[in-house]
């Protein structure tokens, strides 16, 4: 570890946006972390019998992903998990949110791999050691390549390799891990991998898509079942990724039914299985055509309709969803020349219109307040009826960092865009909304899918080249907003008094 003198170069920022608000209360039991995911941080790719997933297979596919990149070495976590869990110690964060590799507990999908639990029986231990709570993901899309090549998700005997790996993981670590989700966002497994082809494994078919959600959410009341009748006292849950899709003009029923079609695609259908055990008539009706019903055995909808404790909210942006394209569209996705098309199997006249809203690198509008209505409605209509609790579980910011010559980066973009989505969300507490947290994405800047290592979404910089950790302003900020419990405005000066452990700025090796 080595001390680093802190100078952050002041950015100008527009007199305009100098909110001299006070900052406002956090609540004491609302928990505050930060986020990873297995494939995006560990590297290792074959070390301790880890085999391929879907996405070593796609990142080494040429035009896949940007650069070249793959998560080959990635931020070598698998081999630095000690020190990153020292990092997230010294920053106070008091929960951790990462996923276990069906890869490498069950490489191929076949029988379970010791070595492979270690690491995450070491992962987990450490946390617990550093007062930091474990929150478990089974499946953040490294699906074995291997199942893949039998049919991957829209193949029904992957539910059951899904249960056979998600109770290998509870054996080794149900006594230390009491928060469990099953899957993270099954819309972009399902939809950005079998469906518009710009995920693993970059398959182009609505009918794949529409399979591989059905079976991805029975693999969730399976596992949530059999969990379940393990041990009462778990908590069970999924994370589903969200938009809040707006009609251009609420005015024209074009613009009302295509903002449906993205609502009921995206949203509706993972919600209204989950809550009601049916999807959503509508639905039913625009996919038709492309066989879903086929794949809905007796019986499945009451499996995926198990209750749960815990719903993961996901939020990065709304929409505004017109019939007509727009003049000129956000451009947030990447295909390398490759075919790709729509992730929604039937909403060809629905589109995304730009509403001049400050955009992150990843040309996603920043809208706090759509995070406030998110979770208005799904305690409302969902959530709240059935008693599950909510809690967001990723939420955050690529920008262009700029590091000064000590790797450290004055982030005040990224270091806004939390304080005003915490804002967005104690706004949705003060309007009777329960929800009991936040994990930042991400901890650590790392392998962004189809972006390979081109977007930096950590509060913590990593030199790719070096594996050096260095906290940015954001991270500071976050961690003096959980030791001060208090938030302050979005473009608010950081409190120069500081606060948490001293050595939270430290960069790590
Ligand atoms: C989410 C993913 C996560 C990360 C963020 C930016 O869709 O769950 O792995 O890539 O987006």
């Amino acid at each position: 570890m080595t001390a680093q003198t802190r100078s952050p170069q002041p950015l100008i920022v527009p007199a305009t946006d100098l909110v001299l608000a006070q900052s406002r209360p956090v609540p004491q039991d609302f928990v505050l972390g930060v986020a990873t995911a297995a494939y995006q941080i560990e590297g290792a790719r074959h070390e301790d019998g880890r085999t391929d997933s879907i996405w070593d297979t796609f990142s080494h596919t040429q035009g896949a992903v940007v650069d070249g990149d793959t998560g080959d070495v990635a931020c070598e976590h698998y081999h630095r998990y000690a020190a990153d869990v020292a990092l997230m110690k010294s920053l106070g964060m008091q929960s951790y949110r990462f996923s276990t590799s069906w890869d490498r507990v069950c490489p191929d999908g076949g029988p379970v791999n010791a070595k492979g639990l270690d690491f995450y029986e070491r992962l987990v231990d450490s946390l617990l050691d550093a007062g930091i709570a474990p929150w478990l993901t089974l499946y953040h899309w490294d699906l074995p390549q291997a199942l893949e090549d039998r049919g991957g998700w829209t193949s029904r005997e992957t539910v059951d390799r899904f249960v056979d790996y998600s109770l290998a993981v509870h054996d080794r670590l149900g006594d230390k891990v009491r928060t469990w989700t099953t899957l993270n966002e099954p819309f972009c497994a399902a939809f950005l991998g079998y469906t518009a082809g710009m995920h693993a494994p970059g398959r182009t078919s609505p009918a794949d898509g529409l399979a591989a959600a059905h079976h991805l959410m029975l693999a969730h009341g399976r596992v949530v079942q059999e969990l379940r009748a393990r041990d009462a006292s778990l908590e069970l849950g999924l994370t589903l990724n969200f938009t809040v899709a707006d009609p251009l003009d609420p005015s024209d029923p074009r613009d009302v039914d295509a903002a449906r079609r993205v609502d009921a695609q995206m949203n509706r259908i993972f919600l209204d299985p989950v809550f009601r055990g049916a999807y959503p008539a509508d639905l039913l009706d625009d996919v038709r055509h492309l066989g879903l019903e086929d794949h809905i055995m007796d019986g499945d909808l009451e499996v995926i309709s198990t209750p749960i404790d815990v719903l993961g909210v996901n939020y990065y942006n709304g929409e505004a969803i017109g019939h007509e394209p727009p003049a000129a569209s956000l451009s947030d996705s990447v295909n390398g020349g490759r075919f790709t098309r729509s992730p929604f199997p039937a909403a060809d006249d629905s589109y995304r219109h730009p509403r001049g809203l400050p955009v992150t690198a990843m040309d996603w509008e920043i809208q706090p307040e759509g995070l406030t209505r998110l979770l208005v409605r799904l305690h409302e209509e969902y959530a709240g009826p059935a008693g599950v609790a909510l809690h967001v579980t990723e939420n955050g910011a690529a920008f262009d960092d700029a590091p000064d010559e000590d790797g450290f980066v004055d982030d005040r973009g990224r270091t806004a865009y939390v304080r005003a989505h915490l804002g967005a969300i104690l706004d949705a507490v003060d309007a009777g909304v329960p929800v009991r947290g936040y994990f930042y994405w991400s901890l650590l800047d790392n392998f962004e899918w189809a972006w390979g290592y081109a977007k930096r979404f950590g509060i913590v910089r990593v030199d790719y080249d070096t594996q050096v950790r260095t906290p940015k302003a954001s991270a500071l900020d976050l961690a003096r907003i959980i030791a001060t419990r208090r938030l302050p405005a979005p473009w608010a000066e950081p409190d120069a008094s500081g606060a948490g452990d001293e050595s939270a700025g430290e960069s790590t090796t």
